[in-house]
C-alpha cells in the first residue's frame, strides 16, 4: 500500500482515538467511547500490517486469535470489584511489550552505523519504563489480589536506594546510546529496570494501588510512545502519548480528590491491606449511636420530599446496586425526589460508583458530582448513606492533622438525616473514626447493604 494512504489511515484512527477518549467523559457515551476506540485500535493493527514488511502472518493471526479469547474472556468475568486489577494486569503486558519491541529491535539493529544516539536513547528508554511498568504491574495485582501483603513493604533507607537505582538506570540508557553493542550494559539496565519495577511499588499500600495504577498506566504509554520511534510508528507515538498523559491526568484527579500529593502516594507508605471495608473491629468508643430499622427508614423516606443517596465502597462489596434502584423505584412512585451524589474518589477506582449504577441502569441524569450535589443538602430531607464511609466524613472539614484532612467531601451533615448503612462502626480506608455516626441527625442501620436494603424495600410495599 502507498506509504501516504497508510500515513492516513493512521491519522483516521488517531482521529476515532481522540473522539472516542473525549467521549468516556460522560456516562451517558461512554460505552460508544469505548467501541470507538476500540475500532481505531483494529485499524491500527490492520494497517500495520500493511504497513511493515511482514515475512509469515501465521504466529500474528495466532496471537491475535489467543489474545483476543483471552481479553474477551477476561472481561466478560471479571467482578466490577476486580476491575483494578484487570487494568493493572492489562498495564503490566502493554509496558512489557513495548520493552519487548524495543529488545526485538535492540538485538536486530543495535548499530550505531545504523541508528542515531537519539534512537538508541529511546530504545533504551523503552526498555526502562516498560520493564518498570512490566514489573510494578504485577506487584499492584498481586496486591489488590491479597497474593503479596497490601501492607507498605519497607526498609531504611529504601527511597535512597530506589534513587540511586534509578540515576544509576538513566545513566545506562547513556552509556548504551554510547555503546549498543556492549550486551553485559543492555542486561544490567533490563535487569535494573525489573528490580525498580517491584521496590517502587512494594512500599506503597494496598489502598493506594489505584492511584499507583493510573501512574503506571501512563508509563505503559510513554513505553509504548518511545516504541513507536523506536520502530518509526506514527500511531503507537500518538496513542502512547494518549495514555500518558491521560494516565497523568486521571492521577492527578485522584490524588486532588484526596487532597494527597503524588509524593505522599509513592512514598508516604500510607494505607494497609483493603483499606478497611472488609469488616474490621467496631471503633473503640463511648460515644453513642442511634439504631434503626428498615421499617422507620422506610417511613421517613416514603414521608421526605427529598431523598439522595451517596454510595460507597461498601454498595460495590454487598453488590447492592439493583436493590437500590429498586428502593429508589418505589420512592419515586410514592412523589419522592431522589438523586445520587457521588464523591470522585466513593469506592476504589476512578467512576466505580457509576460504572455500577449504570449496570443497574439508573438514569445518568438522576447522577449528581459533588460539586453539584453540595449545594443541595441543606434542602434534603433524608440522605442515605450507602458503604461509604471517610467520602462522608466531617473530619476532613474540621480535623486538623487527620489523614483526611482538606478532602472535599459530601456535604450530607448539612441534611435534615443522615442514615449510614453499614456492617459496623469500623473505619473505611483512611482508617479513622467518623464522627457523622455520632451526631444527632444520624442514625445507623446496621448489615450488610444488600441485605438492608432487601428489607428497607420489603418494609415500603407497606408504607
Ligand atoms: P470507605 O471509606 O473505604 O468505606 C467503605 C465502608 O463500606 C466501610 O467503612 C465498611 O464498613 C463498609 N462496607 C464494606 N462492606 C460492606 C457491606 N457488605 N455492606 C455494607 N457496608 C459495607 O469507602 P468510601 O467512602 O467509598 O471512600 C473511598 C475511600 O477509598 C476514600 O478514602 C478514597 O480516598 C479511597 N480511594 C479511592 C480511590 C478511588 S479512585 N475511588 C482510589 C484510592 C483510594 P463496615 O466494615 O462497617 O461494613
Amino acid at each position: 500500500m502507498l506509504p501516504d494512504i497508510i500515513q492516513l489511515i493512521y491519522l483516521v484512527a488517531t482521529g476515532i482515538f481522540i473522539v472516542g477518549i473525549k467521549r468516556l467523559g460522560s456516562p451517558a457515551t461512554a460505552r460508544s467511547g469505548n467501541q470507538l476506540a476500540a475500532l481505531g485500535m483494529f485499524i491500527g493493527i490492520v494497517i500495520t500490517l500493511f504497513d511493515q514488511q511482514i515475512i509469515s502472518f501465521e504466529y500474528i493471526i495466532g496471537g491475535i486469535v489467543l489474545g483476543s479469547a483471552i481479553g474477551a474472556f477476561a472481561a466478560k468475568k471479571v467482578e466490577m470489584t476486580s476491575m483494578p486489577e484487570m487494568v493493572a494486569i492489562f498495564n503490566g503486558f502493554g509496558g512489557g511489550a513495548s520493552a519487548l519491541v524495543a529488545w526485538g529491535e535492540f538485538t536486530r539493529v543495535a548499530d550505531p552505523n545504523v541508528l542515531s544516539g537519539q534512537d538508541l536513547v529511546t530504545m533504551g528508554l523503552s526498555i526502562l519504563i516498560g520493564s518498570i511498568t512490566f514489573t510494578g504491574s504485577f506487584i499492584a495485582f498481586g496486591k489488590l489480589k491479597g497474593f503479596i501483603s497490601g501492607n507498605p513493604l519497607t526498609f531504611p533507607g529504601q527511597n535512597f536506594f530506589n534513587a540511586i537505582l534509578t540515576i544509576g538506570s538513566l545513566g545506562l540508557v547513556g552509556w548504551l546510546a554510547f555503546d549498543p553493542t556492549n550486551m553485559l550494559v543492555f542486561w544490567i539496565l533490563f535487569g535494573i529496570a525489573l528490580l525498580l519495577g517491584i521496590l517502587t511499588v512494594l512500599p506503597i499500600g494496598g489502598a493506594d494501588m489505584p492511584v499507583v495504577i493510573s501512574l503506571l498506566n501512563s508509563y505503559s504509554g510513554l513505553a509504548a510512545s518511545m516504541a513507536g520511534f523506536v520502530i518509526n510508528n506514527n500511531l503507537l507515538i500518538i496513542s502512547g502519548a494518549l495514555v500518558g498523559a491521560a494516565g497523568l491526568i486521571l492521577t492527578n484527579i485522584m490524588c486532588q480528590a484526596m487532597n494527597r500529593s503524588l509524593g505522599n502516594v509513592l512514598f508516604g507508605a500510607f494505607g494497609g491491606d483493603n483499606g478497611g471495608g472488609d469488616g474490621g473491629p467496631a471503633a473503640d468508643t463511648d460515644k453513642t449511636v442511634r439504631e434503626t430499622t428498615a421499617q422507620d427508614v422506610a417511613l421517613q423516606c416514603a414521608y421526605a420530599d427529598k431523598v439522595v443517596i451517596t454510595p460507597g465502597y461498601g454498595l460495590a462489596v454487598a453488590q447492592a446496586q439493583h436493590v437500590l434502584k429498586e428502593v429508589v423505584d418505589k420512592l419515586e412512585k410514592k412523589g419522592v425526589e431522589v438523586k445520587y451524589g457521588i464523591h470522585p474518589v466513593a469506592g476504589r477506582m476512578p467512576g466505580h460508583m457509576n460504572v455500577l449504577l449504570a449496570e443497574a441502569d439508573v438514569p445518568y441524569d438522576q447522577l449528581y458530582d459533588m460539586e453539584q450535589i453540595n449545594p443541595e443538602f441543606k434542602s434534603t430531607d433524608v440522605v442515605l448513606i450507602i458503604g461509604a464511609n471517610d467520602v462522608v466524613n466531617p473530619a476532613a472539614k474540621t480535623t486538623e492533622g487527620s489523614p483526611i484532612y482538606g478532602m472535599p467531601i459530601l456535604d450530607v451533615d448539612e441534611a435534615k438525616r443522615t442514615i449510614v448503612f453499614k456492617r459496623s462502626l469500623s473505619p473505611g480506608f483512611a482508617g479513622i473514626d467518623n464522627a457523622l455516626f455520632y451526631e444527632e441527625t444520624n442514625q445507623m442501620f446496621f448489615g450488610d447493604a444488600k441485605d438492608s436494603l432487601q428489607a428497607l424495600s420489603q418494609a415500603l410495599n407497606d408504607v
